[in-house]
């Protein structure tokens, strides 16, 4: 059977921006910075983005493209009789970790939403919106039902397919959130205390680079928000046709992706400081900032029911590329039907995610690592390990397996006056910088 391609080059576009921006420009963006001391985190960050991950997007994008197959299949292809397609069950082993918790917070968005339709969030609840939110997450089976319902949308979505299904999906949706987006940062300006909030936010505390974490964290940031390292863009890459040019494709998609996080952050802080909300409150941050500042707002009741609407959607849109990672590996690998083998990863993943909802409630006391819970345990495996190795093998594949002509020709930079730069961020600079994070996070650089 063929392989599906993508209608057009904007559908490809889409469905990567899709892909981008998601749960991890507003919901991880906001508590990762909260947790790191907001402006330096920022900072970092911000250059992480720029250095190793928008030229690294190229690279993992071209891979798939160049390939035409999977994160597994890519490798094997074009380094064959080497190992380096094990390095590609990073990527597998990363999308079952991610999925399993990102269905449970879109689980909790979908919970949101609901609060808006029926009215009960349109004000606080007896026991406060951060009360309230608190209950729910600690209950045994509810956010459960909700994350097996966010599932199930996300498997019927790859069930039909990468053309209909996922290019389909995304174009009101991401405009329309922006444009949500937009209006509650001029709201959150607006409040009380607004400035505090964009200090933290734009004033970088210097000391608090002496710490090691946060460099991981700035990492694993960069990485989860561009969908990066886990062979979810180089995937969908394998999608495109080979006429489609790459650099501005893959510059944009890092600019949408930063734009969103960027103007979440003007949304959240200044109302976490205006409604004295401990920034360092971790993955429950923005579900209970954001209720209250709806509550604040001119028909906030209504912004708030869109705004989950499009959250939901956005989430939606990542996680089917997460999933679809799986599911083309062992549709290929195994010849399975693209139906069996989406509800099969799919269910899989349910599986562990009720493990990641069960954390919040009678499971609270398990910490598989330090003090971290089960979200945060799988979390930190994934985004700040295992998607910097996928990335650093693939920058190594493109760097020095590949000759620099035929990196420049995957990658469309041949003519660029661009091409040498690149070559040199993907070759030296991003692997060094990777490796020296990770040395550093593990105390090796210290001594
Ligand atoms: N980038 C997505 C987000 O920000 C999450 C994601 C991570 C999607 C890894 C695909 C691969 O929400
Ligand atoms: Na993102």
């Amino acid at each position: 059977m063929a392989r599906e391609k993508w209608g057009t080059k904007l559908g490809f576009m889409l469905a990567a921006m899709g892909s981008a921006v998601g749960l991890g420009n507003i919901w991880r963006f906001s508590f990762v910075a909260g947790n790191n001391g907001g402006g330096a985190f920022l900072l970092l960050y911000l250059c992480f983005v720029i250095l190793i991950g928008v030229p690294l997007l190229l690279a993992e994008v071209s891979i798939g493209r160049k390939a035409e197959s999977d994160v597994i299949g890519s490798f094997q292809k074009l380094a064959p009789k080497t190992p380096w397609y094990l390095t590609g069950f990073f990527g597998i082993a990363s999308a079952f970790l991610i999925l399993s918790f990102y269905a449970v917070v879109a689980g909790w968005a979908i919970y949101y939403f609901w609060n808006y339709i029926n009215g009960s969030f349109f004000t606080s609840p007896a026991a406060g919106y951060e009360g309230a939110f608190g209950q729910f997450i600690s209950h045994t089976w509810q956010p459960i039902a909700w994350t097996a319902l966010f599932m199930i949308l996300t498997i019927v979505i790859v069930l039909s397919g990468v053309k209909k299904g996922i290019e389909a999906a995304n174009r009101i949706f991401m405009p329309l959130l922006a444009v949500l987006l937009i209006v509650l940062a001029i709201f959150s300006l607006s409040l009380d205390g607004a400035s505090e909030g964009l200090k933290f936010l734009f004033t970088p505390d210097w000391s608090a680079l002496s710490q090691p974490s946060i460099y991981i964290a700035a990492l694993g940031q960069a990485f989860f928000s561009l969908s990066l390292g886990m062979g979810a863009m180089l995937t969908y890459g394998s999608y495109l046709k080979k006429e489609n040019k790459l650099p501005s494709a893959t510059l944009g998609i890092g600019l949408m992706d930063t734009f969103f996080a960027v103007i979440s952050g003007i949304v959240i802080f200044p109302a976490v400081f205006a409604f004295g909300i401990d920034p360092s409150s971790g993955p429950p941050l923005v579900f209970i900032t954001l209720p209250s500042i709806f509550e604040q707002m001119p028909f906030g009741g209504f912004v708030g029911l869109i705004f989950f609407f499009a959250l939901v959607l956005a989430s939606l849109s990542s996680s089917v590329s997460i999933l679809e990672v799986p599911t083309a590996y062992f549709m290929r690998a195994l010849g399975w039907s693209r139906f069996k083998t989406s509800v099969l990863m799919g269910s899989i993943m349910f599986v562990m995610g009720i493990a990641v909802s069960l954390g919040f409630g009678v499971w609270s006391g398990v910490t598989p690592i330090g003090d971290l819970g089960i979200l945060d345990s799988m979390d930190y495996i994934a985004s700040n390990i295992l998607l910097p190795l996928g990335g650093l093998s693939m920058a190594l594949l493109v760097g020095w397996f590949f000759t620099k002509s035929q990196a420049l020709e995957a990658t469309d930079l041949t003519d660029s006056p661009v091409a040498g730069f690149w070559h040199f961020i993907v070759k030296f600079v991003a692997p060094i910088l990777i490796v020296i994070i990770f040395l550093n996070a593990t105390g090796l650089l210290s001594a």
